[in-house]
């Protein structure tokens, strides 16, 4: 069964069921159109699934999955697939696979010939629950996360927990960590339905809990000039780990990196006086206990600073937070001067 469409995500559509249920209300739009698909390694079984409920047939692009594929040299590849098709603005492209494609194709997509018609089909949960969301596209940059992108909003998004049955438990859990994060910054009842439900989800009520909290927040602000940024809780340190780690024998999962930049972010909101020490102690217990295989990074916190200094939203001297007050709310733009942000980190991981 079709969820009912969210009324707030005009223009963009936002469909939560499975393919067969979305093939009903996008039938005619099919039937004209020449269907092209980017899939990777692991989303290519996939196709199967798709094609048979959606009744049409696709041409693909295989791309190589990972983030240290999220590429210029990727998006050349999906250039180039489009111009050996010749696609045209009638035709469609599905975008099938995470987080990492879904950035990196609607990225292509929204530059090809200043734009075609895409749909994103995400096939983990991180891109259902987040990154599917909200329009942001894009690839990493001389090690730099996210360091070229676009603003644009695909023609759909179909969310289909089916796919999630191929996804590994570390993947989910990656996702799991962004689904927290959307709790923190304006879900009490998320967080606490997360705390309570520490073994089995229901992906269904935590990508609708998710999705429609991003929804609010993006179509008030499309283009994160104000409260988007809350979305960035955990990401300034967090972006910084995972440009770090990225070209190392362990790179971090997104998740993961995230999970570790909300602990520490709500430990620096903790010595800014803006998150009481009662909260820092939860969110830290719940997200320590949550992900602890996960966030034994090896990492120079003094490269970490130097990462969060390029980052585009920041300067050289200040660098610039999304700092939780309490669970279910986050302040935004709040400069802190690089020096202090160094000792604060210093401080953290002695104690680490
Ligand atoms: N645009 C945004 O607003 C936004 C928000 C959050 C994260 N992101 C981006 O999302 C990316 C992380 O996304 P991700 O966590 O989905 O990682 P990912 O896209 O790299 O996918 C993780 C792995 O799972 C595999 N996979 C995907 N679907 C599968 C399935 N159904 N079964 C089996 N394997 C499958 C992929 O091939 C890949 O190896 C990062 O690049 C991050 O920057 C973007």
């Amino acid at each position: 069964m079709l969820s009912k469409k969210s009324k707030t995500s005009k223009p963009v559509e936002i469909y939560q069921g499975t393919i067969k249920s979305f093939f009903k209300e996008f039938k005619n739009i099919l039937k004209e159109k020449k269907i092209y698909l980017i899939v990777d390694e692991n989303t290519i079984e996939h196709i199967n699934y798709l094609e048979e409920n959606f009744l049409v047939t696709s041409t693909h692009l295989k791309l190589e999955s990972g983030e240290k594929n999220k590429t210029f040299n990727s998006v050349l590849k999906i250039w180039d697939f489009l111009n050996r098709n010749n696609i045209k603005s009638s035709d469609l492209l599905f975008i099938l696979g995470g987080g990492m494609l879904t950035d990196l194709a609607g990225f292509a997509a929204s530059t090809y010939k200043r734009g075609i018609e895409f749909i994103y089909l995400p096939t983990t949960l991180l891109a259902m629950a987040d990154a599917s969301i909200g329009g942001k596209t894009g690839f990493n940059f001389q090690f730099l996360k996210n360091n070229i992108g676009t603003f644009r909003l695909p023609k759909a998004v179909f969310l289909d927990t089916t796919f999630l049955k191929t996804l590994s438990k570390k993947e989910i859990d990656s996702g799991i960590a962004e689904v927290y994060k959307h709790s923190i910054i304006g879900d009490i009842n998320l967080w606490n339905y997360l705390k309570e439900n520490t073994k089995e989800l229901d992906f269904e009520y935590i990508i609708k809990s998710s999705k429609n909290l991003k929804l609010e927040i993006v179509n008030q602000d499309p283009y994160e000039k104000n409260i988007r940024k809350k979305l960035n809780f955990g990401h300034t340190v967090g972006h910084a780990i995972e440009s770090y780690l990225l070209d190392t024998n362990s790179p971090a999962l997104h998740g993961f990196a995230i999970a570790k930049g909300m602990i520490i972010e709500s430990f620096i909101a903790k010595k800014e006086n803006l998150l009481g020490e009662n909260y820092f102690t939860e969110i830290k217990t719940i997200l320590s206990n949550k992900f602890k295989s996960y966030l034994n990074f090896q990492i120079d916190p003094i490269a970490i600073i130097k990462l969060m200094q390029s980052d585009k939203k920041n300067t050289k001297s200040t660098i610039n937070f999304s700092l939780p007050t309490k669970i279910g709310e986050v302040t935004i733009n709040h400069e802190i001067e690089s020096k202090k942000v160094k000792s604060y980190l210093l401080e953290f991981f002695q104690n680490d």
